[in-house]
């Protein structure tokens, strides 16, 4: 018999911040992996709302239930990465058909980069499909109630935040 390969998958993104969607997500592909990273980088043609730190903070402080689980950042690459952690799937959330176009283009991209890597797509539970960090940070800073999209410490230092920046 050979040596068991531990199955090693990515979860990249910005995070910014974390949401349920997002938390959705984690829990399906913590089931299917041996281990998940979660993968923190900054969007470049993003301003963000929570510094990388900050953003790290958050997640961690929302997966201390997955064992399997934990939260690093990265630059550069995200194919680079995946390599270093020898990771052999990277996983996406798939919402609603917009953001197909988008996914299909990295994960073929990063097909190209290195066919070692598969992108995995999994869909968040039906309550999540339209949310996003950007719409939740939308409906938040204009007074909306966005309670039901993300954890209640969560709410909380988005709420902090918007209120230090008025
Ligand atoms: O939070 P997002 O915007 O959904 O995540 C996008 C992310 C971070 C996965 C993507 O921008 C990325 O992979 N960035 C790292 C740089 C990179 O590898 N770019 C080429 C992708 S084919």
């Amino acid at each position: 018999m050979g040596e068991y390969i531990m199955k090693i998958a990515i979860y990249p993104g910005s995070f910014d911040p974390i949401t349920n969607g997002h938390i959705d997500i984690i829990k399906r592909a913590s089931s299917l992996f041996d281990k998940l990273i979660i993968g923190v980088t900054d969007d470049n043609n993003k301003e963000s709302m929570f510094d990388i730190h900050e953003r790290v903070a958050m997640i961690e402080g929302v997966v201390t239930d997955y064992d399997n689980v934990n939260v690093q950042t990265f630059n550069g690459l995200l194919i680079d990465f995946a390599k270093l952690k020898s990771a052999v799937v990277i996983i996406r959330g798939l919402r609603v058909l917009s953001d197909f176009e988008y996914e299909f283009k990295m994960a073929m991209m990063n097909r190209r980069l290195s066919q070692k890597v598969d992108t995995l797509f999994l869909m968040p539970s039906i309550q999540y499909v339209h949310i996003s960090s950007s719409l939740i940070k939308e409906v938040a800073i204009l007074g909306g109630d966005i309670s039901t999209y993300v954890p209640r410490n969560i709410l909380d230092k988005i709420k902090r935040k918007i209120s230090a920046k008025k």
